[in-house]
């Protein structure tokens, strides 16, 4: 048998706007959330195993944020469960039987290069989730266990029980679906189409030293709102005003301060009370900021800066403070 092996890589991802209700009886929240692909990449390499069954391993991508962490210890490799709990892992299994097949029949390793953060609000396990779909489909045809890949339909539909942000980072492993509407949990994804001549942001990604639970992170915002913390929940719509300011092509500075203008997220406060360290970032004073907001469930804070220089700038700044921080750009142009 000749080596086979098939590669996929999705986004990690930041939200634009993210506008949480109050939960529903399953414990999950209705949300309105802008999804906005990043330059930045898990990947997964599909394989023939040593052995029945599925293996996992593990790398860090070099000078990524995660190797930032590592460096100073603040990022173990033990720390990313190898087993059947991975999130690649269940993907894996999911796409093994959508093909009518059975795990223990194959020898199929899994090997991840990981660049984005764990439990950093930035969807890294969904985009090995994601990426492992791709990769493993694309092995199965290639190994010939089967006669087709699936279509993107039947890709979303075993995405959506992997985890919330797991279809949007499917979409945004495609060519321009790295914008998105998501509403319901995250699942239900209406595609901001993105002109040819499109400008991503540019943003510095400044990762914690330590992770944030998701569901801690929405626990606080329910209690904190019932003690008057937080702000009650709002219209679950993210405004058309953002996603206009978003798709257009010209006045690029005015632009993007009025983008900063529009950026909300309901789960940043409770973050911040959670990681109070978050507040330093947030509220610093750099000219060459526009707006900064934690993504997502945090603790990764995102900068938005006017342009590649001030976000490169920006980074290295934050860099030499001892921050882990990177300018990539959003949304990812594939
Ligand atoms: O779907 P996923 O496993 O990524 O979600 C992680 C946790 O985040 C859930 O168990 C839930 O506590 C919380 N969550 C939520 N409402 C959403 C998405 C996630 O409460 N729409």
């Amino acid at each position: 048998m000749h080596v086979l092996e098939t590669r996929a890589k999705a986004p990690g991802k930041v939200n634009l706007y993210l506008a949480v209700g109050n939960p529903r009886e399953d414990g999950y929240h209705p949300l309105a959330t802008l999804f906005s692909s990043v330059n930045i990449y898990e990947t997964v390499t599909a394989r023939d195993g040593q052995e029945p069954g599925i293996t996992l391993s593990l790398d860090i991508v070099p000078v990524s944020l995660v190797d930032q962490q590592h460096h100073v210890g603040e990022f173990d490799l033990a720390e990313v469960p190898l087993d059947e709990s991975n999130l690649a892992h269940r993907a894996a299994v999911s796409m093994v039987q959508a093909h009518g097949l059975t795990v223990n029949d194959l020898n199929l390793h899994l090997h991840i290069d990981k660049a984005v953060p764990v439990a950093g609000g930035m969807a890294g396990g969904s985009a090995d989730a994601a990426a492992a779909l791709l990769a493993v489909d694309q092995y199965l045809y290639e190994r010939r266990l089967t006669e087709r890949t699936l279509g993107l339909e039947e890709l979303l539909a075993l995405a959506a029980p992997l985890g919330a942000d797991v279809p949007f980072v499917v979409r945004a492993a495609f060519p321009l679906g790295g914008l998105a509407v998501g509403e319901g949990t995250g699942t239900e994804l209406r595609i901001v189409e993105l002109p040819e001549d499109m400008i991503p942001l540019d943003i510095v990604l400044v990762a914690a030293s330590e992770g944030l639970s998701t569901p801690q992170v929405f626990s606080e915002l329910d209690e904190g709102r019932a003690a008057g913390l937080y702000p009650e929940a709002g219209e679950l719509q993210v405004p058309s005003g953002l996603l206009h300011a978003l798709t257009q092509t010209e006045a690029p500075i005015a632009r993007i301060h009025e983008i900063g203008r529009q950026l909300r997220n309901d789960l940043q406060g409770p973050a911040v009370t959670l990681a109070p360290d978050l507040e330093t970032i947030l509220t610093m004073d750099n000219e060459s900021m526009v707006e900064a907001f934690v993504s997502g469930s945090g603790p990764t804070v995102a900068i938005l800066a006017e342009d590649a220089t001030a976000a490169d700038e920006l980074a290295a700044a934050l860099r030499r403070r001892g921050r882990h921080a990177i300018a990539t750009q959003t949304p990812a142009m594939l």
